[in-house]
């Protein structure tokens, strides 16, 4: 199959459709997004179509990301990182909630527009809603030319690549790596030291052979998939930077194998959800090797002493015997986590679609890029 994306001949190749095309291409998809933008001599990034001063930088007392699914989820990764790095006040928000609801905008916010496409219309309106009001503005954006590109003005291109399944892969990871890029350079604007500067560029710089690496244990994955092929429903739940990858990994489970899935704050389920846990409902855990790895643990012995089965994803090393199944990603830095954890849930939808015999690239319902209302 050939798709004409704006121009280019893209071929499928050798893949059995798009999605896998483009989840293999994620190494040289943060290759490009990253290439000529980490700065060794500052420990920092480069972003050079940001176009903001470092006077510009020190101003800022919060920063809003929005976007549409994928690219929402994406700026949740982005907003905790701009937290955690930056130390400023971030949140994402869904731009067709933003749009419609009076936004009050504010002079020191920095408001950040996330796209793949450029055309999304609820993103477009949010962009020119708060141009209006008289917001700063940055796209994070992968088509060059697109009429969110064009309406921002300044931002970071991701250089993905064209994109033609509908899931978002490759461009949701290098969303999340030019939203650390932009955390980074606001760190170091601000209080983050040379040091912490040296260990995230170090881990930026590693991650696509990461991604590689995740991408190489592909068939291990798709035998967990394939073994819950058969569920009706599926929670996917994390805590923290676990948080929006459980909900990026929903997401990627529902739009293209129609299984219900539901993802959830691992902290909050026994306020509610712990009563829906029964051997039919598998839960994936989200377990990153970090300093909430015991709650975590203590998450998946929760939901297994109700039965539940428990797919874990993690970059730690578990007791044994702790989870049903166990899906393994190599470490990374600890910041950088929330992109190398989706990687494999990427392949876990897609193998479990697969499996029921899903036309992965064009889910039933959905459209790759929405530009109407
Ligand atoms: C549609 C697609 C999603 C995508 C979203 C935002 O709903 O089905 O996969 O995440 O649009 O698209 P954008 O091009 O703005 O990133």
């Amino acid at each position: 199959t050939s798709v004409d994306v704006t121009g280019l001949d893209y071929e499928q190749g050798d893949h059995p459709d798009f999605m896998h095309k483009e989840m293999r291409e994620q190494p040289d998809a943060v290759d490009r997004c990253l290439r000529g933008r980490l700065d060794h001599r500052f420990s920092s990034a480069r972003l050079d179509g940001v176009g903001l001063t470092p006077q510009d930088y020190q101003r800022i007392r919060r920063v809003k990301l929005l976007g549409c699914g994928s690219a929402y989820y994406a700026g949740q990764v982005g907003a905790q990182l701009i937290e955690e790095l930056a130390r400023i006040p971030a949140d994402a928000e869904p731009a067709s909630e933003f749009r419609y609801r009076n936004p009050v905008v504010d002079p020191d916010t920095l408001y950040v527009a996330i796209s793949q496409s450029g055309e999304t219309l609820d993103t477009l309106a949010a962009v020119q809603e708060l141009k209006r009001k008289g917001g700063h503005v940055i796209g994070v954006v992968n088509a060059v030319g697109s009429t969110i590109a064009r309406e921002c003005g300044h931002g970071v291109f991701l250089h993905a690549g064209p994109e033609v399944s509908v899931a978002a892969t490759k461009s949701f990871t290098t969303m999340a790596v030019a939203l650390a890029m932009l955390a980074l350079d606001l760190g170091r604007v601000r209080d983050l030291s040379i040091t912490e500067g040296r260990r995230l560029v170090a881990g930026l710089a590693e991650l696509p052979r990461t991604i590689a690496s995740v991408l190489a244990d592909e068939e291990a994955v798709a035998e967990v998939a394939r073994k819950y092929a058969g569920a009706e429903h599926m929670f996917f739940v994390g805590r923290v930077r676990g948080w929006p990858v459980a909900r990026e990994g929903a997401q990627k489970l529902k739009e293209i194998s129609y299984v219900h899935a539901e993802a959830y704050q691992a902290s909050e389920l026994k306020h509610g959800p712990l009563a829906l846990i029964n051997p039919a409902m598998p839960t994936v855990v989200l377990l990153p090797d970090d300093e909430l790895l015991p709650k975590n643990i203590a998450t998946v012995e929760e939901i297994k002493a109700r039965g539940g089965p428990v797919i874990a994803v993690t970059d730690a090393t578990l007791p044994a015997d702790l989870a049903t199944d166990v899906i393994r990603v190599p470490r990374a830095h600890d910041s950088l986590t929330p992109i190398t954890l989706s990687v494999p849930l990427q392949l876990f939808a897609y193998h479990l679609a697969r499996t029921l015999g899903r036309d992965v690239d064009r889910p039933r319902n959905l459209a790759k890029s929405v530009t109407v209302e």
